[in-house]
């Protein structure tokens, strides 16, 4: 059983698709141990050090990892098809900054020193709509403690959603928090992705399905 499961709700549906090829069986045996967060790389030569949470098929995680390569990039995905992605990407790019948990990113915030991030970006995370499940919504009064706790002063907070719903729900629990300052109050420019934005596939599914996506940002 996991730590999830022992201790706090979990927020995630199902965490295994398709078996894996062999090809990303092989990485995920030989190369994922070597790249693993719980197994502590030394991230002291990076020049700042940012997290994503619930990069799904990895396409955001890797772009920024190759665009920064000065910069540690710690990823987080409970979908085991997901982390084989990213981790093909590491092989097949040979970064060296990518650095993942096959998990709860939850696990990962708690193992993280007082001010470590940078940045963090969480990218139309899991929407919950029915009222009865909204408590599974990563964004919640604990979950934003812990990122004051683990962003920086000064640090940025990504949040990207197609459901106008969660976005409300995030922007009114980033005020309840008061620690946090939305960088742009015109809803408008809500609207725009932010700059040298590659897209992910869950943003793709929302604007092929006429869902309008929002793109805020916060500095604590
Ligand atoms: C709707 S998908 C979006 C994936 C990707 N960010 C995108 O835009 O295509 C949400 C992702 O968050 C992951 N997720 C849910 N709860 C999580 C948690 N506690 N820690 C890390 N990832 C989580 C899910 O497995 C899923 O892949």
């Amino acid at each position: 059983m996991d730590k999830a499961s022992l201790d706090r709700p979990r927020l995630y549906g199902r965490s295994k698709g398709r078996p894996l090829r062999p090809m990303p069986q092989k990485l995920m045996d030989e190369l994922y141990p070597q790249v693993q967060i719980d197994n502590q790389p030394d991230l002291s030569g990076f020049k700042e050090t940012w997290m994503e949470i619930g990069f799904g098929a990895a396409e955001h995680v890797l772009h920024l990892a190759q665009k920064n390569p000065d910069v540690a990039i710690l990823g987080a995905e409970p979908f085991l098809n997901g982390v084989a992605k990213a981790v093909m990407g590491i092989d097949q790019h040979d970064l060296k900054n990518l650095f993942l948990h096959h998990g709860d990113a939850r696990d990962i915030m708690d193992s993280l020193t007082d001010g470590a991030l940078d940045r963090l970006y969480i990218l139309f995370p899991d929407p919950w709509p029915k009222t009865r499940h909204n408590k599974r919504r990563i964004i919640n009064a604990k979950f934003l403690d812990d990122v004051c706790r683990v962003l920086k002063p000064g640090g940025t907070l990504f949040f990207a959603s197609d459901i106008i719903d969660y976005v409300d729900w995030t922007v009114t629990r980033l005020k309840l928090n008061g620690r946090f300052k939305l960088q742009s109050t015109s809803p408008g420019s809500w609207r725009t992705p932010y700059p040298d934005w590659p897209g992910t596939r869950y943003e793709a599914k929302a604007i092929k399905a006429g869902r309008p996506c929002h793109y805020l940002t916060f500095k604590l």
